[in-house]
């Protein structure tokens, strides 16, 4: 699922030559995660196809657009794509990667997946206990850094999937710091030479990024006893204590995690 189809189908294009006596078939499926409209009819389509879904892989991300460009439903953009569209889009299609994993033998328990991108940020630069909400619910963040309030945010969601589940593997992924296409609203707010010391010394290839993700959806070290773990670069599970103490005491039940649940909820509800 992409929103460009002309982008998708060049990638589909390049994969399928590299891959020609592969028996798998890809296919575009039109989807604007910032869009809350488009995401039951990218379900839907998704749907007419196929009756089985293992894994759910939640990579698309923007970071730092313009504060003041709004969602087509008035949310904060980076918001919209990177927390609100992604919960829609899971909490639509996990009948299908219940039903997938419920048919699974026991030795395939914990291949049914939905993966969460987060980052090496979250542990960074995330406020204390990750997120803070203003009087209504609303996640809120200074403004320079709501990207990564949209990533401490899939982390937390990943949890609260994680709680409420019980056939589906939920894991949160930082895929590394990689050269990739994300930086690039910043790079034009700060002049590009700006930002070349990080391409030279602390990003790796954008395909380095591909090692973890495929790791957190298909690796088999992983199973349902790995509920709501962490994977770091490059395909690596490690524990709780990996994670920043504020950011752990601020999931579950009755704290922030379940607040961002909430606000999901009352956003996406009547797109449902
Ligand atoms: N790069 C890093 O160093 C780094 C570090 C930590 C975490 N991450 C995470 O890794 C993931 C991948 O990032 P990346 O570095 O590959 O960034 P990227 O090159 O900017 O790719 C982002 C992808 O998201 C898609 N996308 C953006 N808005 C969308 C929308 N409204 N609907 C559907 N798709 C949309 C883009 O599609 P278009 O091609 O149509 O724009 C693009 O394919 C992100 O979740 C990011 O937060 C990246």
């Amino acid at each position: 699922m992409a929103r460009s189809q002309s982008r998708a189908e060049s990638a589909i294009q390049r994969i399928t030559s590299l891959h020609s006596s592969s028996r798998g078939h890809l296919h575009f499926l039109p989807l604007d995660l910032s869009d809350l409209t488009t995401i039951k009819p990218a379900v839907e389509r998704f749907l007419a196809r196929e009756s089985r879904l293992d894994w759910l892989n939640h990579n698309a991300a923007i970071s730092m657009p313009d504060p003041k460009t709004k969602s087509p439903q008035g949310h904060d953009l980076s918001y919209a794509t990177n927390v609100l569209g992604p919960y829609l889009l899971t909490k639509l299609l996990l009948p299908t990667l219940n039903e997938t994993a419920r048919k699974l033998p026991d030795e395939g328990k914990g291949m049914v997946r939905v993966s969460w991108a987060g980052s090496a940020v979250i542990e960074a630069l995330s406020q204390s206990g990750g997120l803070a909400f203003d009087s209504t619910g609303t996640p809120k963040d200074y403004w320079w850094n709501i990207y990564t309030g949209t990533k401490t945010a899939n982390l937390f969601l990943c949890r609260e999937f994680a709680r409420r589940t019980d056939a589906v593997l939920h894991n949160c992924y930082n895929p590394g710091n990689l050269k990739s296409n994300l930086l690039h609203n910043l790079r034009a707010q700060v002049g590009e030479w700006m930002l070349r010391p990080l391409d030279w010394f602390v990003l790796y290839p954008g395909v380095m990024g591909a090692y973890t993700e495929l790791w957190a959806g298909l690796s088999p070290e992983l199973g349902m006893g790995d509920q709501g773990c962490y994977i770091v670069p490059w395909g690596r599970k490690v524990g709780e204590g990996h994670l920043r103490n504020d950011l752990v005491q601020n999931i579950g039940e009755g704290r922030g995690s379940e607040k961002l649940w909430d606000w999901c909820e009352r956003e996406t509800g009547r797109f449902t």
